[in-house]
């Protein structure tokens, strides 16, 4: 049985840190870049991935932390509850737009996925996915649009990787109706999980990027795997394919013929 204490933890450390995101944009924040020109990291990132390991570490001590900006754990087995955290993914977009970005946060046991949260701020929308229990919406139950083909629904990866033909990407693209590039896996992970795009796919995610996400496609019989229909590992990044069981089928073909 899920611990819903932990639960409602979670659903209000994530608010808590929407409102720090939010006023962010009232002053000047400092930016800095990572391992490239366009790899940009800022306060927000590291203040909020710190804040966020300090509440698991006093709330839950014995549990190990996975996370981008080095404040969690150098985690090398997958005993016990280990939880995954990216503070803000779509840094660049909260940057340049000052949207389209979120936090996402999962919680494994014994390295199967047992909760995940993906909170975008700017429109105050929460899904999360409890193995076994289902998966929310605004605290509705989701009721996912149907996706039955490829053809019918989109694509989502990133413009690079569709340009370089990784994966085959184009010809999924065409097999698709047509493909969208958003800049957060965040929100690629929001968009097929609700029906609003066939198939996710990435050449590579960190284990941060997926392990959210993968928690509520478990929780919601979709498949997320990697690009060889091997299963993921949060102590590994890795290729990534999203969908529903056919869908999943179709793209794996493509990229594998
Ligand atoms: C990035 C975004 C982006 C994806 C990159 C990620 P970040 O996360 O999710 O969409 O293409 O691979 O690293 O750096 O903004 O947390
Ligand atoms: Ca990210
Ligand atoms: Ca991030």
């Amino acid at each position: 049985m899920f611990d819903y204490q932990l639960h409602h933890i979670v659903v209000t450390w994530l608010r808590y840190a929407g409102d720090i995101i939010k006023n962010s944009f009232e002053r000047d924040i400092w930016i800095d870049t990572k391992e490239s020109d366009r790899d940009l990291v800022t306060e927000m990132d590291r203040f909020l991935e710190k804040d966020l390991v300090q509440r698991i570490r006093s709330g839950f001590p014995g549990h190990r932390i996975i996370s981008e900006e080095g404040f969690g754990d150098t985690v090398r087995d997958t005993k016990g509850f280990i939880w995954t955290i990216d503070p803000i993914d779509g840094t660049m977009n909260y940057v340049k737009q000052r949207e389209n970005f979120g936090t996402m946060i999962g919680l494994f046991y014994n390295g199967n996925p047992i909760a995940g949260y993906l909170y975008t701020p700017m429109d105050d929308k929460l899904i999360y996915g409890i193995v076994g229990e289902g998966v929310f919406v605004n605290e509705r139950r989701l009721k996912p649009m149907d996706v039955s083909h490829l053809k019918d629904s989109i694509l989502l990866t990133s413009n690079e990787y569709l340009l370089r033909n990784d994966l085959n990407l184009q010809e999924i693209h065409a097999a698709a109706f047509s493909s969208r590039a958003t800049g957060a896996s965040i929100l690629k992970f929001m968009q097929v999980i609700e029906g609003k795009a066939a198939t996710f796919v990435m050449p590579h995610s960190h284990v941060w990027d997926f392990a959210a996400g993968w928690a509520i496609c478990e929780a919601l019989g979709m498949k997320c795997t990697q690009s060889d229909g091997s299963p993921l590992s949060i102590l590994q990044g890795s290729s990534l394919v999203v969908a529903n069981p056919t869908v999943h089928q179709e793209v794996l073909e493509i990229i594998n013929q």
